[in-house]
């Protein structure tokens, strides 16, 4: 087993009676893959790497909880028992290689009915309809588009609302039944539960909008729901976007997400994923030069002031730096998303580097039985 003493990174953590058995978790990242929301092999064998390559917990990408709910064509979606079942695979594979099969439940809101990044990343319009792919109409807390020209989105009323917060439980009682260990709601990057939250989206004022509470609403409800089906022995996160940021001076602020993180607790979440941004724009593929871990800033103040586990994402791609914002208390758990693309292997390359693991001894043997023995004979020019 690795040397658990000597790293805080290769630490377990145990959550609501699961125990994650390092802090290094696999962030949803959508591969707009799927053909009408089911699961194939390309999401057995994306996500199995990912458990290969040594990650405590692997997240699947989030998974629509109705068809409206889809960013693109190609996502993945957890709305029936087919969906359960296509999974069931997936998530046999993660567990069989040593992970926490994980997944996001998501509704993508008014940003849904949008092109895959490499189809133009935009909100879909007739020149889509060459592959077949038309938009559909789409819902919000108002209507307001993500962005001029983007698709003006129908306003949501209380029964619909009420209905989509339903689809969330379905979707975490399809995801029980497909074999999942964890469970996050997307609250995050604009999408429909963020849209909520944020006053520049929400215009509402009736109960789902207004003051902080009724813009929180909707979060809470869904979480409320969701944990009513989710297991008591099962970790329940939710992600938000700890900040507006893309030019939004009046959005969502940071010490709203002490509160909202606060309040999440108290309805049985166990973790807090703090992302940020995207509730105009994109929340990842934006370009500028972002310091290393930047959003450590909001997971150390949600983690204090809220008192609850996080994790943070974003930017995080080296073993030294990981281990320090675990070792500090910066966050409980660190996501790891576009370096694991690079490096499916990261974490076992971080226990090697973080030398909690020296003897291969976590990898699988007919790897490990190998590696250990070349050591000798390499290890003087690993760096070279
Ligand atoms: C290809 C891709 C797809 C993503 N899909 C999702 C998603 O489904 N849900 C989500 O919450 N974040 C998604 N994200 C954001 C990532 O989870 C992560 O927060 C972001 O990439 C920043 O972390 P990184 O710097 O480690 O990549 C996606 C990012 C990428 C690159």
């Amino acid at each position: 087993m690795a040397d658990h003493q000597k790293s805080a990174l290769f630490s377990p953590l145990t959550v609501s009676g699961t125990t994650f058995k390092n802090r290094v978790v696999i962030s949803p990242m959508c591969t707009y893959s799927a053909d009408d929301g089911l699961a194939s092999d390309w999401h057995m064998i994306h996500l199995s790497q990912f458990a290969m390559g040594g990650a405590a917990a692997v997240f699947t990408e989030a998974a629509a909880v109705e068809p409206r709910g889809k960013i693109t064509h190609g996502d993945l979606g957890i709305w029936s028992a087919d969906h359960a079942r296509a999974l069931k695979p997936v998530t046999a594979s993660i567990a069989r290689y040593g992970a926490l099969p994980a997944i996001q439940i998501a509704h993508a809101g008014r940003k849904a009915s949008m092109q895959r990044p490499w189809h133009g990343n935009a909100a879909m319009d007739d020149s889509d309809a060459g592959r077949g792919e038309m938009p559909w109409d789409i819902v919000a807390p108002s209507p307001e588009p993500v962005r001029e020209g983007w698709i003006m989105p129908g306003e949501l009323t209380i029964a619909e609302i009420g209905a989509i917060q339903d689809r969330f439980a379905a979707a975490a009682g399809h995801a029980l039944d497909a074999g999942f260990e964890v469970l996050e709601i997307h609250s995050a990057h604009g999408y429909l539960s963020h849209s909520f939250l944020s006053p520049t989206s929400n215009q509402r004022n009736d109960a789902y909008g207004g003051d902080r509470a009724g813009r929180m609403r909707f979060a809470l409800e869904t979480a409320e729901k969701v944990r009513a089906v989710w297991p008591d022995d099962k970790p329940l996160f939710v992600r938000i976007s700890s900040v507006d940021t893309d030019g939004v001076t009046e959005g969502w602020q940071l010490e709203d997400s002490v509160v909202l993180s606060g309040e999440l607790k108290a309805r049985g979440v166990d973790v807090i994923d703090c992302s940020s941004s995207g509730i105009s724009g994109p929340a990842t593929a934006a370009q500028g030069k972002t310091p290393l871990g930047f959003r450590t800033a909001y997971s150390s103040r949600i983690g204090t002031e809220a008192d609850i586990a996080t994790m943070v994402v974003g930017l995080v791609i080296h073993a030294e730096h990981a281990e320090a914002i675990v070792a500090d208390g910066q966050a409980d758990l660190v996501a790891i998303g576009r370096e694991a693309l690079f490096d499916p292997y990261w974490a076992r390359h971080a226990a090697h580097k973080l030398q909690a693991d020296p003897e291969f001894a976590d990898w699988p043997e007919q790897y490990g039985w190998w590696l250990v023995r070349r050591e000798p004979q390499i290890s003087e020019y690993r760096d070279v």
